[in-house]
């Protein structure tokens, strides 16, 4: 068992596709432990896309992620990670399969719906982030 950090971000929360998203994984088998709706400053959005400090996109990222609510989520169940990363789906929407969630609900890299972490330690280190230190299954 393991768990990653998964959220829906603020174009997929301002369409409405929170529920349809959280039923992907609930129907994979996934357990839903946390999630809140929530306001990201920039601080904590440089702080969860510190990995991307430098790249073109990266102030457009930021602007994004800060600009309306979205929604933070703990999903837990055997292989966490790789099988969250397979449901949401490559990060281009137009090279995400099909039955992926980004390929389904979106159309561009900028906009992609909903991010997923991309390793055991990525997900710990979000869920730290984004539920604080004291949070435990
Ligand atoms: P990345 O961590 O590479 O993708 P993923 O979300 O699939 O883990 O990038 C983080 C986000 O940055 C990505 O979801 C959308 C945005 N982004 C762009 O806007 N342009 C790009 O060229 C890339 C690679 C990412
Ligand atoms: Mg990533």
């Amino acid at each position: 068992m393991n768990r990653t950090f998964v959220m829906v971000k603020p174009d997929g929360v301002a369409r409405n596709l929170i529920g349809v998203i959280m039923t992907r994984f609930e129907r994979k088998g996934l357990k839903l432990t946390n999630a809140k709706m929530m306001n990201i400053d920039r601080e904590l959005a440089e702080k969860h896309y510190i990995e991307h400090v430098g790249k073109p996109f990266f102030e457009e990222l930021i602007d994004f992620i800060m600009s309306g609510p979205v929604f933070a989520m703990v999903w837990e169940g055997q292989d966490a990670v790789k099988n969250a990363r397979s449901l949401i789906g490559r990060t281009n929407p137009s090279e995400a399969a099909p039955g992926t969630i980004r390929a389904d609900y979106a159309l561009d890299v900028s906009s992609n719906i909903v991010h997923g972490s991309d390793s055991d330690e990525s997900a710990e280190r979000e869920i730290t982030n984004f539920f604080g230190k004291s949070f435990e299954l």
